[in-house]
């Protein structure tokens, strides 16, 4: 009996400590998965463009008799994509304006996919004559593309201008891919079924068309032309799809995430500081390329088409991205500034 009250005692005094233990150990082991879900909440997957509860996208599509075209795929995201299209058997052609490091890159790609099928072309798209040059050696020298991924692109840049007067980031990342497309595009609907890729940002819906400055020339904020240029290609992908309808030529733009790559070249020091903490919730360059690849092969994006993915699925652009009457406006103004006809 005495034994027992002892017991009861200690018990009675003991349990909390014992509970309050306990929980911490349940919370110490469900720190990961705390960790893991954190990461995953919709403000940081959106940040990374990630979303840890699904399942990563796989697909074991294969592109034998295939034609990829990839811009600015001697690194980063489009080296990653280029590598993955290789391995499933297309022939791809990775358009670089650096020919020393595109060199460097297509072996990188040829040994990794063990494709021999790989060829690097150059391409400035910061110069008009690059790209008629580079789009006339493409139709004439091959008979079909099925995949175009507008992937290259500068980011917070100093103020600069490209060959033909334009800013640097819209000018590369949307005056250049808007161009190359409207030159390639026969050849796309030539082969149809086709896609036409546009790696975007989820900086876009940080950002406006300023149609009467789009170069920038009144006041440069380089974050500000970026997202600029970012919210161009999703306004574009979305015109494009509608002109497109009934060729069997899709579009999709998308946000990668956040990715280590160079395009971070530009930031200031707080900013790296800043990417340095957040470096755990960001992508490798080859997840970075996930999406990308599944805009360019997955069965189930044959029916749509003008869409805006993240982390392999369908996301929500902003609101100035759904804007059709900005779209047009960008639309027309693009087809001005480059001196082309496009209705
Ligand atoms: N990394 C991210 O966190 C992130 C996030 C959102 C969106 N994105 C988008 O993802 C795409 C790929 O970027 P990334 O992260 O892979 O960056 P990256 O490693 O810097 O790759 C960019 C590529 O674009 C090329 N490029 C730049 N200017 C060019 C020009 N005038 N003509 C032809 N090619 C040119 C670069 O060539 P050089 O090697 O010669 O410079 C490089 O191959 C970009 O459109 C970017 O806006 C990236």
């Amino acid at each position: 009996m005495k034994r027992f009250l002892v017991k009861l005692v200690l018990g009675s005094f003991l349990w909390p400590f014992a509970q309050v233990l306990s929980r911490l150990l349940v919370c110490l082991s469900a720190t990961p998965q705390l960790l893991y879900r954190l990461s995953h909440s919709d403000v940081i997957a959106q940040l990374c463009g990630r979303n840890l509860f699904r399942a990563p996208w796989a697909s074991d599509v294969r592109l034998e008799g295939k034609t990829v075209l990839i811009t600015g795929a001697n690194t980063g995201i489009g080296k990653e994509a280029a590598a993955d299209l290789a391995t499933r058997g297309a022939k791809v052609i990775m358009a670089c304006r650096d020919m020393e490091k595109a060199q460097v890159a297509i072996k990188e790609v040829k040994d990794r996919s063990l494709n021999e099928n790989v060829v690097c072309m150059k391409l400035d798209l910061a110069d008009t004559k690059s790209i008629r040059e580079f789009a006339q050696a493409i139709n004439e020298g091959e008979s079909k593309l099925n995949i175009l991924i507008n992937n290259a692109g500068v980011m917070v840049c100093p103020y600069s201008k490209t060959a033909d007067g334009f800013e640097m980031q819209i000018g590369v990342n949307h005056m250049g891919h808007f161009l190359l497309t409207y030159l390639l595009l026969d050849l796309l609907k030539r082969s149809s079924p086709a896609r036409i890729v546009t790696v975007s940002s989820m900086a876009h819906s940080w950002g406006s068309i300023n149609l009467d400055d789009i170069n920038s020339e009144r006041a440069y904020d380089k974050n500000k032309a970026y997202a600029q240029s970012k919210l161009a290609n999703v306004l574009f992908t979305r015109s494009l799809a509608k002109r497109l309808q009934g060729t069997g030529v899709t579009a999709y733009s998308l946000h990668p995430g956040v990715v280590q790559t160079d395009l971070w070249r530009h930031l200031n020091g707080p900013q790296r500081f800043v990417m340095k903490i957040v470096s755990p919730f960001t992508k490798t360059s080859a997840q970075g390329a996930r999406t990308t690849i599944y805009c360019a092969v997955e069965p189930a994006l044959d029916q749509e088409s003008g869409g805006y993915y993240s982390d392999c699925a369908a996301a929500n652009c902003s609101a100035a991205g759904k804007d059709d009457e900005l779209a047009q406006k960008l639309w027309e103004l693009s087809c001005r500034m480059l001196n082309i006809t496009w209705d």
